[in-house]
């Protein structure tokens, strides 16, 4: 077991006595709806296997002491539950420190210190939200040490709350809600205007998801993602000027064309654009699952790639060659990039007799055109965060 070599790391660097709590949270891959949460349009993603392992203990005193198995190089972190600010990114401890502060902000004042030692299994940076996981971890934690009156929901609205204001990414609700409410072999299908979400059996017949990895690393913080978020916000106002709608996901693809020239600026249409044909698909998408139609869901997948490499521009050459050599593959029913983009993952589902003539095909294209390899994980749809001892 992989808790229990966590739980070996926590006795040796902060001792066995004491009530000592072992905790999971998963990562999400989102299978379709790309760059619409924060549009007010829906999201399908689902919470994965791999995620991120805690094993914590409540100090009597005001005290943090933060150890990552990720990241053994930076030792014991050490700070103060009094000592939490808003602050840039500086290492992996701003996350679970921002999500204390965020407690303290919604009422619920941390007042003691503890010890927590971290280790993630999902690729640091690889756009399956690693952090989510840590802030929905560190909230499911403070929960059941402090008995904050939180549910699992709200877990996820005070990590978006954290990665916003703490952290200064500018991130939809997507990662948390799909790591807090996750649940064995379905997705989320979730309306991030309201919040309304279902859960959609994923019923592989023959196939299995796919993750290929570019290994090209990603900081949100970095990234072009909140340029987009305010193209997208341009784009709205000056929609709003001609009709009445709270966001872009309240449009149709007719009214959208019907409308179009309103967005005075072309890229900012074209990031409208994929935001509203984005969203329709992911409806069209989860229709077409229910219908056991895993052919069209592939097929919307395949153009959901298209729009966020043509229209909405945030694919790159490295997510590109992963999806265009997938493409090229029997077996292949559909395949996107996932998450954020820039770098990070694609996601495919391929037919289970070609899932090693996939790896073996895209790894060595990929390679070959980019210098470097990718990753493939054959992935599993896992549970929300769960107390393991
Ligand atoms: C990141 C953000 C999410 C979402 C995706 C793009 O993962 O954290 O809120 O916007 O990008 O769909």
């Amino acid at each position: 077991m992989v808790w229990e070599s966590v739980l070996e790391k926590f006795k040796e660097l902060f001792g066995s006595e004491g009530e000592i709590g072992v905790y999971f949270a998963p990562g999400r891959v989102n299978m379709i709806g790309e760059h619409t949460d924060y549009n007010g349009g829906h999201v399908f993603p689902c919470a994965l296997t791999i995620g991120t392992y805690g094993v914590a203990r409540k100090r009597d005193d005001k005290k943090l002491r933060f150890y990552s198995m990720n990241f053994e190089q930076l030792g014991v972190l050490e700070s103060s539950v009094e000592d939490l600010k808003p602050e840039k990114e500086a290492d992996w401890t701003n996350y679970p420190k921002g999500v204390m502060w965020a407690f303290g902000e919604k009422g619920m004042k941390v007042e003691q210190g503890m010890d927590l030692v971290l280790f993630g299994n999902i690729p640091n940076g690889s756009g399956l939200s690693s952090s989510a996981s840590v802030e929905v971890l560190t909230g499911f934690i403070l929960r059941d040490m402090f008995g904050f009156d939180v549910t699992n929901q709200d877990l996820a609205l005070i990590g978006q709350y954290s990665e916003n204001k703490f952290n200064g990414v500018n991130c939809g609700i997507m990662d948390q809600f799909a790591i807090a409410m996750g649940k064995a072999g379905h997705a989320i299908f979730l309306d991030t205007a309201t919040l309304q979400y279902e859960y959609a059996p994923i019923k592989l017949e023959n196939a299995k998801i796919v993750i290929s990895c570019s290994n090209k690393k990603r900081g949100l913080g970095d990234s072009k993602y909140n340029e987009r978020r305010s193209e997208c916000e341009r784009a709205l106002a000056q929609m709003k000027e001609v009709i009445d709608i709270a966001s872009l996901g309240d449009l149709t693809e007719e009214q959208f064309e019907q409308h179009k020239d309103a967005i005075k600026d072309e890229v900012c249409r074209k990031r409208a654009k994929h935001a509203v044909y984005e969203n329709q698909r992911t409806i069209k998408a989860v229709e077409a699952l229910k219908n056991n139609d895993v052919e069209l869901f592939g097929k919307l997948m395949n153009e959901s790639h298209v729009s966020l490499r043509d229209d909405y521009e945030v694919t790159g050459i490295e997510l590109d060659t992963l999806v265009e050599e997938a493409w090229k593959i029997d077996g292949v029913i559909g395949s996107r990039m996932t998450g954020a983009g820039f770098g990070g993952c694609t996601v495919s589902i391929v037919k289970d007799a070609s899932v090693d003539t996939f790896i073996k095909e895209v790894g060595a294209a990929y390679e070959k055109k980019i210098g470097y390899a990718a990753d493939f994980y054959v992935v599993e749809i896992g549970d929300g965060p769960v107390k393991l001892a």
